[in-house]
């Protein structure tokens, strides 16, 4: 029996399938329950080197099945749950809104449901910067916990609601919770459906890179292996009903992201392809997360350093996305940039 039981929903997912391993090898004291439904983005193979060990656990399930999921927890009865399941592109949120309402809004009210019957120590929500909507480009401006949420794709307004749902929750029910808001990650095992490994992948094969608009628009990037570090903390030291903001002031324009990794392969930004702008594209995001640097946190990539880690693994590990990258994925690459 293991000192606690710590339930990680979407842990077959990118940035839920690190923190799985990080928490699998920090804390072999704690059972790690990986809880996910496998959808086209989720995939057990990245577990392959802590699948064996005792305290790594599966369960599949759709976070919607509120039965199932109920049942799950009347048994478990886990001290933390950490949720990550989510659909989590914008693009897909474009042309098929509904699906992110199902799994983003009515999976975390039912998993919001069943903490509270059961009784849970503490309920990480992970959200993401999208939810406050977009900045312009002055340079001086952040989003703040407590800037206004305005979102703007179907994806990050099912992301605010599930937000105000965990709100909710806590006013409500008293039921112990912490929303953390993050700026864009990357790092190893990102689906290449995203613009980080989406180029890597393509410029490894020599093909077009399809960059929206004219590339201006500004994310700010942070390493995974960082925001595992900072969801530990939250999860440990963050104070009940608290949002923190993660995020590690490493803004660039998408073409600044696509030409430092055209650099760093050696190849020809001939390679770039201009192509049609994705509609009601956010300008800018930037976060302050100085409210979580008070708790105890500072990055410890920088994108220089990050990037450069992030092409080698993807160099290394092929085999990985060269899998994923299947059937299922080109149809869908070929209907998004039409192909
Ligand atoms: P991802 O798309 O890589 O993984 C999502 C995982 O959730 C997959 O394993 C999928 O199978 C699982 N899932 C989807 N629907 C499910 C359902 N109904 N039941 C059970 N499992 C289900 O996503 P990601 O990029 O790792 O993002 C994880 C979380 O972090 C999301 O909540 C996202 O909003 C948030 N976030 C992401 C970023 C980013 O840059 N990727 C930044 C900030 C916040
Ligand atoms: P993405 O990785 O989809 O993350 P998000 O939309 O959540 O920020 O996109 C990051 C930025 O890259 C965003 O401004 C859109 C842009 N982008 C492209 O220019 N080309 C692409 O093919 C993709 C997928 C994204």
């Amino acid at each position: 029996m293991k000192e606690k039981k710590i339930l990680v929903t979407g842990g077959a997912g990118f940035i839920g399938g690190n923190f799985v391993q990080y928490m699998v090898e920090k804390y072999p004291e704690y059972d790690v329950f990986n809880l996910d439904n496998l959808t086209y983005a989720g995939d057990l193979t990245k577990h392959s080197l802590i699948e064996m060990k005792n305290n790594y656990n599966f369960i599949k399930a759709d976070i919607v099945d509120d039965r199932l999921i109920m049942s799950i927890f009347e048994k478990e009865k886990f001290n933390y749950v950490v949720h990550f399941a989510a659909e989590s592109h914008v693009d897909r949120s474009i042309t098929n809104p509904g699906i992110f309402v199902q799994t983003n809004v009515i999976g975390t009210q039912v998993l919001l449901e069943a903490a509270k019957r059961v009784g849970i120590t503490k309920f990480v929500h992970i959200s993401t910067d999208e939810v406050y909507g977009e900045l312009d480009f002055d340079p001086t401006t952040f989003f703040i916990e407590e800037t206004p949420l305005k979102p703007n794709s179907p994806y990050s307004a099912s992301k605010a609601s599930s937000d105000l749902l965990v709100r909710a929750y806590h006013e409500t029910y008293g039921l112990p919770i912490n929303i953390t808001r993050c700026s864009n990650n990357y790092g190893p095992f990102h689906f290449p459906e995203k613009l980080i490994p989406l180029t890597i992948s393509r410029v490894l094969t020599d093909e077009k890179v399809p960059v929206y608009g004219e590339g201006q628009n500004i994310r700010d990037w942070l390493h995974v292996f960082d925001h595992c570090a900072a969801i530990d903390l939250v999860l440990h030291k963050g104070v009940n009903g608290e949002i923190y903001n993660i995020g590690g002031h490493n803004e660039r324009t998408n073409l600044e992201v696509v030409r430092t990794i055209i650099q760093a392969l050696g190849k020809s930004e001939e390679l770039i392809e201009f192509v049609e702008d994705r509609l009601g594209h956010d300008k800018r995001y930037a976060i302050d997360s100085a409210k979580l640097k008070q708790l105890g946190w500072k990055p410890s990539y920088t994108f220089e350093t990050g990037i450069i880690q992030t092409v080698q693994w993807y160099v290394e590990n092929e085999v990985w996305w060269k899998q994923i990258i299947n059937g299922q994925y080109l149809t869908y690459f070929n209907k998004q940039y039409s192909l």
